[in-house]
């Protein structure tokens, strides 16, 4: 049997020995740091709002882009050019979509063919001769009330989406349960695109 070494320690588990060496600051710094750190971590995670998750980031730079882009609507002015550079952007489209199914959708169905109110797809109208007419027929109702007005509902730049969405399902001709109603008037001014600049 070797000598005994003095730095071994006393223990001998069947003949397996060893030395005293402390585990090295390094080591606990680590070892201390991941508990800290995960008891921060629980707290500021899960139970302060200090860091938004990801649906809530989403949500807000969703946020962020709509306001821009509204900023963008809010600066025209002139609510027929506000209306038609809806008619010619999908991404205002499909936001005018949006408003037409939350608001108008119960009464001229889902792709405006008309149901309680006229085919909003044909060429004829009851209510306007031009878009100014459907401008104003949305935001203030026409026929006593029967068609809803919708000036305490949606703001401007929501009308002229909706305007424009409806103004752009003209000429689609679906087949609608009330048939023709009113008028044939004269088209719609032209959609503005914005690579045409204006
Ligand atoms: C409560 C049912 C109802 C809702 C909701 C409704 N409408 Fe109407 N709408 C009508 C009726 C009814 C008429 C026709 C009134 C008449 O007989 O002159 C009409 C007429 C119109 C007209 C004129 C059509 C024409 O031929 O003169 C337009 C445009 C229109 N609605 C768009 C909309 C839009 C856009 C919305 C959503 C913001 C909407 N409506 C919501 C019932 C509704």
């Amino acid at each position: 049997m070797a000598e005994k070494n003095p730095e071994l320690l006393d223990h001998n588990y069947d003949g397996i020995q060893e030395y005293d060496n402390p585990t090295p600051g390094w080591w606990h710094l680590i070892f201390w740091g991941t508990i800290i750190w995960s008891v921060i971590y629980v707290i500021v995670w899960h139970m302060t709002p200090l860091i938004p998750d990801r649906i809530t980031r989403l949500e807000n730079t969703r946020q962020i882009a709509i306001e821009k882009q509204f900023a963008q609507l809010m600066t025209i002015d002139d609510p027929i050019t506000k209306v038609r550079t809806v008619m010619g952007d999908e991404n205002w489209l499909e936001q005018g979509a949006s408003v037409y199914a939350g608001t108008c959708v119960l009464c001229h169905d889902k792709n405006g063919q008309g149901l309680i109110g006229p085919n909003l797809t044909d060429n004829h109208y009851k209510n306007l001769t031009d878009l100014e007419g459907m401008i104003d027929v949305i935001t203030n109702g026409a026929a006593n009330g029967a068609m809803p007005a919708n000036v305490n509902l949606l703001d401007e730049n929501e009308i002229a989406l909706v305007v424009g969405y409806v103004a752009s399902l003209r000429g689609q001709m679906l087949e609608g349960p009330r048939g023709v109603e009113g008028e044939e008037i004269a088209p719609f001014p032209e959609p503005i695109s914005a690579d045409q600049g204006g």
